[in-house]
């Protein structure tokens, strides 16, 4: 099992001396091993067939697998196979065959290679859900000229700089709220500080920040009562990632012609998020032809509206994907930056006081503040390194490639270990420490095909930008406005609910340096309804059942 700061290379090392010509090492850090794959050889590679295996028979490596680990830990699978078979090797799991790579140099070439329309692993479950219940796709499951059509549409309003200008308006707000719903919680405890789990607060933040993006409207989940119908969103999210877990090397057909739970679980979960996503949408798209001239930005809603460049139903399909993609990912990356931070204190004051310096300089100017801050931006890359969102990239070889020698025929598909590289000492100094500054030093090298948090080319994350934006305002007011420290010091793991969350609760400690909530700026404010952040359509409902941890 993977311990933090096992020395991998050694292993790694050894187990590639057959198939690693030139192994060397830069000064200061143990440079990667590049092999036949990263060079230009002469050698006829060698036949697919020969890429180190577990063996061919996929349902028994499954069986093995799941004796062994457990679906939840394949991203500690993959890190022993690289253990046992070197930088590259294939492994057939149930009826899908993968080939793995872990090495930078390697990925560089996978993706030079990748064409202009990339395809990735269609998670199984997903297709079969949306073949069978017939419901309309967007990026996340097109392809080809389609998948370019939408991502072309969505680029323009969700990637390009001028578009993400105006979304800090819309997300400073939020974050301002969350440091007033843990003031509210220091204030329960009354004790002058706050410990326990925030995991459920952050879902919720990052809820109403995807949403206050998409249709420029607040739902006030941050409020103390929360409308239950958003909640109901929210863990349908959570359920659709859990449940495809069990599903992603079965043909999902079997688990739907026998009527199994998890299938039942998981259609009903996408049923809750494509009913919600189109009630928002309905709603807001019916409120929006009423408008004739808006004075603030209106949302990306009402912008791929007006573009006109994509039909209505494409729309809707995109909305509900980048809804349902924009809860967990970032609300679970706050939560281990957050941990990482209460586990390194001296890296949280570094971080502080490159925030402090950065409000000071740019006179409270948000958007200038955010280009003084390149420590805390990194530290979400250091973060996403060591807690990756997606445990591989994947992608469907468009030609014929070779990597480390290998013939690797065109179809295949092969996947980039993220999680298993960013615990590489051979990748990464002393993986085990969370050290933003490796990602602003001057060697290029050392960080070279290395950032992979979001994925790579031009099927990237498309949320990526407003992850980030989102992320770096809320740790910016996290850090003015509290000390983060673990409740409990104790290592928590991981676990594969296809996107990574950590196996236990994580419980911090929040001790604010001013007993008050900072006073929200007038002009930040975009709540359209006199009542407060709850408009008429989302009415009050009870406070939801508080939940400790949902694995
Ligand atoms: C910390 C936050 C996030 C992380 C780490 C993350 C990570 C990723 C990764 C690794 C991919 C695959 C990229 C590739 O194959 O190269 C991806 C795709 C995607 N993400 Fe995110 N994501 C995050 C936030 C978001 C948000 C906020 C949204 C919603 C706007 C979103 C929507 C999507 C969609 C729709 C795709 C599919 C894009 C396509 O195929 O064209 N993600 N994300």
């Amino acid at each position: 099992m993977l311990a933090k700061g096992l020395p991998l290379r050694s292993v790694l090392v050894k187990g590639c001396q057959p198939f690693l010509s030139t192994v060397w090492e830069g000064p200061g850090h143990p440079r990667v091993p590049t092999g036949d794959g990263a060079s230009i050889s002469t050698q006829i590679p060698r036949p697919f067939s020969e890429i180190p295996t577990p063996g061919n028979n996929g349902w028994l490596n499954l069986y093995n697998f799941w004796r062994e680990m457990g679906s939840q830990k394949i991203h500690y699978h993959q890190v022993q196979n690289f253990q046992k078979y070197g930088p590259i090797y294939r492994e057939k799991l149930g009826s899908v065959e993968s080939v793995y790579i872990i090495d930078p140099e390697d990925v560089a070439l996978l993706f030079k290679f990748e064409g202009p329309t990339p395809e990735r692993f269609c998670i199984p479950p997903w297709v079969a859900y949306h073949q069978y219940h017939q419901r309309p796709v967007g990026v996340l499951l097109k392809k080809s000229g389609a998948w370019k059509k939408d991502r072309l549409a969505l680029n323009q309003e969700v990637m390009a700089p001028e578009a993400i200008k105006n979304f800090i308006p819309l997300l400073d707000p939020v974050s301002q709220d969350f440091v007033k719903v843990l003031h509210r919680r220091i204030k329960q405890q009354g004790s002058g500080k706050f410990s326990g789990d925030i995991s459920d607060d952050l879902f919720r933040f990052a809820f109403e920040s995807i949403t206050n993006v998409m249709f420029g409207e607040r739902l006030g989940m941050l409020e103390e009562r929360v409308d239950p119908e958003a909640q109901r969103f929210i863990d349908a999210v959570y359920q659709m990632f859990h449940t495809s877990v069990p599903m992603l090397t079965f043909p999902p057909d079997l688990f739907r012609l026998f009527k199994t739970k998890t299938w039942r679980d998981h259609v009903a979960a996408w049923d809750v998020i494509f009913n919600k996503a189109e009630i928002y949408t309905q709603n807001f798209y019916w409120e929006l032809r009423q408008k004739r001239d808006v004075d603030n930005y209106p949302g990306i809603l009402h912008r791929l509206l007006k573009s006109n460049k994509l039909l209505f139903e494409d729309v809707k399909a995109n909305i509900t994907e980048m809804l349902a993609g924009g809860v967990d990912t970032t609300s679970m990356t706050l939560q281990w930056h957050l941990y990482e931070m209460a586990r390194s204190l001296e890296v949280q004051e570094v971080l502080r006081e490159e925030v402090l310096a950065a409000r000071r300089q740019a006179q409270g100017n948000v958007s200038t503040m955010l280009q003084l801050v390149p420590l805390l931006k990194a530290s979400i890359k250091e973060t996403l390194r060591l807690h990756p969102i997606s445990v591989t990239l994947q992608r469907y070889l468009e030609n014929d490639l070779v990597l480390r020698n290998y013939m690797i025929p065109a179809k295949t598909l092969v996947q980039v270990s993220t999680y298993a590289m960013g615990q590489d000492p051979t990748f990464f100094l002393n993986p085990s420490k969370f050290d933003p500054t490796r990602w602003l030093g001057k060697d290029k090298e050392l960080i070279h095909f290395r950032n992979l948090g979001f994925g790579w080319g031009v099927r990237q994350c498309v949320g990526r930008r407003i992850a980030e934006l989102e992320m770096t305002l809320f740790l910016i007011h996290i850090l003015e406005n509290f000390r983060v420290e673990m409740q409990q010091l104790r290592d928590v793991g991981t676990t594969f609910n296809l996107i990574l969350m950590p196996d236990k609760p994580i419980f911090l400690t929040f001790r604010p340096f001013n007993q008050g909530p900072p006073q929200r700026r007038a002009e930040s404010s975009n709540c359209r309804h006199g009542e407060g952040q709850m408009g008429n359509r989302w009415a009050a409902g009870p406070i939801p059942r508080a939940r400790t941890t949902r694995a």
